[in-house]
């Protein structure tokens, strides 16, 4: 990619307001996205997330109900429900070590000092007072990643957070487990009649949010 393409790309993108409920995304284009957001990267990388996939019409539409109404929530083809871990506990993070020795043909002993070092931090030492934030910076990592993959594809999206959290735990079976919803983000392909598709981006200049030292 060159990055004038870069560039164009990221002004493409942009918080669609009206999608085309006609357009979806072909199957094995939605399998990139899921890749895209199944390899975002994490603190330590243990992936305190679960990303839910609505595509079901009736789900939909009793989400769109505690979603201020917002018809994004009915209109895209896929809608990616962000959640995060309530929780962390030393099973989890043995169960990630369990992962790393798979995955890297390691044996689980050689990462003891990496296991205690992340059950150091995160249930005995200060990121356990904070773990929900912690989690939750997790999973917006993802959103952001999943949000620019999707541009570079083709794909529109629009993140939000207008919605009521409880009611899509109650809605999607959460409560009472691990994981919470954060934001959602619908993503498909813009109507033509979404007139904020046209509007200029309103971003301080670079001056002005970048420090040099
Ligand atoms: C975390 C987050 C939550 C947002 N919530 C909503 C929302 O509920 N509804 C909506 O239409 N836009 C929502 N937006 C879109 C922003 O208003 C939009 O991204 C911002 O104005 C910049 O415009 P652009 O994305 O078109 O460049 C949200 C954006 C972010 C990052």
């Amino acid at each position: 990619m060159k990055p004038a393409d870069l560039i164009q790309t990221l002004n493409w993108r942009y918080a669609t307001k009206k999608f085309d409920p006609a357009r979806k995304i072909p199957a094995d284009l939605w399998d990139t996205l899921e890749q895209a957001l199944v390899l975002t990267p994490s603190s330590f990388g243990l992936q305190p997330w679960k990303f839910i996939v609505v595509t079901d019409p009736a789900v939909k539409a009793k989400l769109r109900a505690v979603s201020w109404g917002q018809p994004q929530v009915e209109d895209c083809s896929h809608l990616v429900v962000f959640t995060a871990r309530r929780n962390m506990r030393s099973e989890d993070i043995d169960h990630y070590v369990k992962r790393i020795a798979e995955v890297r043909d390691v044996p689980e002993a050689s990462l003891s000092g990496y296991a205690d070092m992340m059950k150091g931090s995160i249930i005995q030492g200060p990121l356990s007072k904070m773990v929900e934030s912690w989690t939750a910076r997790q999973a917006y990592i993802a959103l952001g990643n999943f949000m620019t993959c999707a541009a570079a594809l083709g794909v529109d999206t629009c993140p939000m957070e207008g919605l009521d959290p409880g009611q899509y735990d109650e809605i999607l079976g959460l409560v009472g487990t691990d994981y919470h919803t954060l934001a959602i983000c619908p993503a498909g392909y813009r109507s033509q009649e979404d007139a904020y598709a046209k509007l200029a981006k309103v971003r301080f200049p670079k001056e002005q949010v970048i420090r040099y030292v």
